[in-house]
């Protein structure tokens, strides 16, 4: 018998998801999902390092379910839940703390572009990769779906994965071929697709909600149109042929294309008289056919947030009776008792 993969990921309620999130992590995830045991959480004690507005981290991770069943994922198989209903994810945030060198946290990105600006950072954001390392060792996951930008953190992971281990096992819990004994925590893999590992914004910088840069999924055709034609590109007149390797038009493009439409288009750009708003309005149709029928799924789940409730809630109870084996085994490694049970004793 072959078990399968286990892949979970995460994905924080901070605003509404952009086709770097999408083509990043949620559609790989969804692929994923189709052979793995899957495992996918709105990642709510995350968005706490910054979101302040209750109503909003509300409709926020409505708005990140909605995205994942609308664009594909099918809830009876796959586990969707909000990270904060499942509170062992804290406990052993704390344990994975303990065994966790501060250097190890001072190097991670956030904290350091915090530094560098002259912010003070809460102490989420110190502790925001130790948070995100419970997530994916709470579950004995295998592959992580998620954008380049999250690379770092899946290698802090893997890193208190291997010091739990060490301080508690006294080896890495893994034999000569790699293979993982069953003990103490499993080490898991980042899954980072080339062609979307940096999925760029309108500035051709990499798309993010903080840049002001991004394209929302499920905007209306008229918000997408606007988007599409404010993508920043050259001053290269009309007339004349155009580098499709340096324009983000056509980086965008190529994630809604097959290869054949890339060399019709590519072969566009350099044979002049082909301007960059044609190529807008390609890239328009493009993505307008790809998410119009999952928009039309996303805005009926929406205004139907019993459903998504009922869904997180069930996505939750199974979430936990997975986490809840893998924290006794946990507690026992390290000599904590197993947790009292009312009436176990009489
Ligand atoms: P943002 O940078 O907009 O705040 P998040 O940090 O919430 O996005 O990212 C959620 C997921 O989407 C992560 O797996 C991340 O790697 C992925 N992701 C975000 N932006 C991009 C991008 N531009 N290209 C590829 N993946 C991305
Ligand atoms: N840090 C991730 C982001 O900003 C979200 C996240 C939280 C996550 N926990 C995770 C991703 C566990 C993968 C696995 O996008």
């Amino acid at each position: 018998m072959t078990t399968k993969l286990r892949s979970l990921s995460g994905i924080k309620p901070t605003g509404q998801p952009h086709w770097g999130n999408y083509f990043g992590m949620i559609q790989p995830a969804v692929e994923l999902a189709k052979d793995a045991e899957a495992y996918y959480f709105i990642a709510d004690y995350h968005a706490l390092t910054t979101v302040r507005d209750a109503d909003a981290l509300r409709s926020d991770s409505y708005e990140i379910a909605a995205t994942m069943l609308a664009s594909g994922l099918d809830p009876s198989e796959a586990v969707l839940w909000r990270q904060s209903d499942v509170p062992e994810v804290c406990e052993l945030t704390w344990i994975l703390g303990c065994v966790t060198g501060m250097g190890l946290v001072e190097r991670a990105h956030a904290f350091k572009d915090a530094r560098a600006k002259g912010i003070e950072a809460n102490f989420g954001v110190v502790s925001y990769p130790v948070l995100m390392a419970a997530d994916i060792l709470l579950y004995d996951s295998d592959v992580v779906p998620v954008g380049k930008d999250q690379v770092q953190h899946l290698e802090m992971a893997r890193d208190m994965a291997g010091y739990f281990n060490a301080q508690f096992l006294g080896d890495i819990g893994y034999d000569a071929e790699g293979q993982w004994d069953g003990r103490g925590l499993k080490r898991p893999a980042a899954q980072v697709r080339d062609l979307t590992a940096v999925v760029p914004g309108l500035d051709g910088r990499k798309m993010s909600k903080s840049y002001g840069n991004a394209i929302p999924v499920f905007a209306s055709k008229k918000q997408l149109k606007k988007r599409v034609m404010a993508i920043k590109t050259d001053s290269t007149p009309l007339e004349e042929p155009k580098d499709p390797s340096t324009c983000t038009v056509f980086a965008l493009y190529k994630l809604f294309s097959t290869a054949e439409e890339q060399a019709e288009l590519a072969a566009r750009y350099r044979g002049g008289n082909f301007g960059y708003g044609h190529a807008k309005l390609e890239l328009l149709a493009k993505a307008d056919a790809y998410f119009a029928p999952q928009r039309e799924r996303f805005n009926a789940l929406m205004s139907d947030t019993d459903t998504l409730e009922d869904i997180l809630r069930d996505g939750a109870l199974r979430a936990r009776a997975t986490a809840e084996p893998v924290m006794e085994r946990v507690r026992a490694g390290i000599g904590l008792p197993a947790r009292p049970i009312r009436g176990a004793h009489g």
